[in-house]
């Protein structure tokens, strides 16, 4: 028998005005009733445009902060309410004020995965898919790149400025070596190798293409490889098989499953509906100043 759970999420989502807003790493079930499903500058625009009253985040934690401090007057829902980052939680703002300290003249640049109080103390923001534009728009010679060093790595292979990078990762898109390429280059030499810059310095080198889960949704979408090897997190193939019916996609490293990414469920998002749980908020003075590093980064990704 068909789930009626799809059905009866509608029905809420229309009383409550709310719009549902996926991340391309979710589960299946959850993509195919979401709104919108998209990467993290796509959802952030998202979040920042929409007339909805209520905005039911399925993703991880600091994004549904993302959302609720983009739109203050909006309710937000995260309805897997332990889904965190493991890589957001790996600074805290003790640790980045004493880096400032320690180089005060270098700009803080922070990737979009860091809590509400990281982007509080820095002086932009960015996401994977605009952090090498987001870096060169900055007068500052010098940056603090925070929590990723391996999109910090990637980010400095791209531009002549100092980068500083904080020793956080995705402990997910670390799993892959540059032993996985090798191997699948040699098994099928034709097919490109696409990789999320979160994934370790080899690795990048070493690939094809790199990307957000967005350019490579892209990426896959302008090539005419039969045959493609994808270094991300095992949800985009939702979205890649269904664009794209005719090619084949591998996982380049079979442990690229993010659990927390995995949490919600199609009830977690009917519960949270009903309930209007779990409300993500920010302390007002946190958010203003946290909102000023996430406008900067979209008035220039616009
Ligand atoms: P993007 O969808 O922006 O590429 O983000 C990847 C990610 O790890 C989100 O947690
Ligand atoms: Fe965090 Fe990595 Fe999971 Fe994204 S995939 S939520 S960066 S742990």
């Amino acid at each position: 028998m068909a789930s009626k759970l799809p059905a009866r999420i509608t029905k809420l989502k229309e009383e409550k005005n709310a719009i549902i807003l996926a991340h391309n790493y979710q589960l299946d079930e959850v993509q195919a009733i979401a709104d919108y499903t998209g990467d993290s500058l796509g959802l952030s625009q998202k979040a920042a445009q929409t007339e909805a009253e209520v905005i039911v985040f399925c993703g991880v934690d600091f994004m549904a902060e993302s959302a609720a401090i983009l739109s203050p007057d909006k309710t937000v829902l995260l309805p897997a309410y332990n889904a965190g980052c493991p890589m957001a939680e790996m600074i805290t703002v003790e640790e980045l004020q004493n880096k400032k300290s320690q180089h005060p003249e270098a700009a803080v640049v922070c990737y979009v995965n860091s809590s509400a109080a990281i982007k509080a103390e820095s002086d932009i923001c960015c996401t994977s898919s605009n952090a090498v534009e987001i870096v060169e728009s900055i007068a500052s010679e010098k940056i603090i790149f925070v929590p990723d060093k391996n999109l910090g790595n990637y980010v400095a292979s791209q531009t002549d400025k100092e980068i500083i990078c904080w020793d956080g990762y995705c402990p997910t898109h670390h799993r892959v070596t540059a032993k996985d390429v090798d191997k699948v280059k040699e098994a099928q030499p034709q097919a490109p190798v696409v990789v999320h810059p979160e994934c370790r310095p080899e690795v990048v080198k070493t690939a094809d293409y790199v990307g957000s889960t967005a350019q490579i949704l892209e990426f896959a979408s302008k090539s005419n490889a039969e045959t493609i090897i994808i270094g991300t997190e095992q949800g985009l193939f939702y979205r890649l098989n269904q664009a794209n019916s005719a090619q084949k996609f591998y996982l380049l490293n079979q442990g690229l499953i993010c659990q927390n990414m995995k949490l919600t469920s199609l009830i977690d998002i009917a519960e949270a509906l009903e309930n209007l749980q779990h409300q993500i908020t920010v302390p007002e003075e946190t958010r203003i100043k946290a909102q000023s590093t996430l406008d900067k980064m979209l008035e220039l990704s616009n």
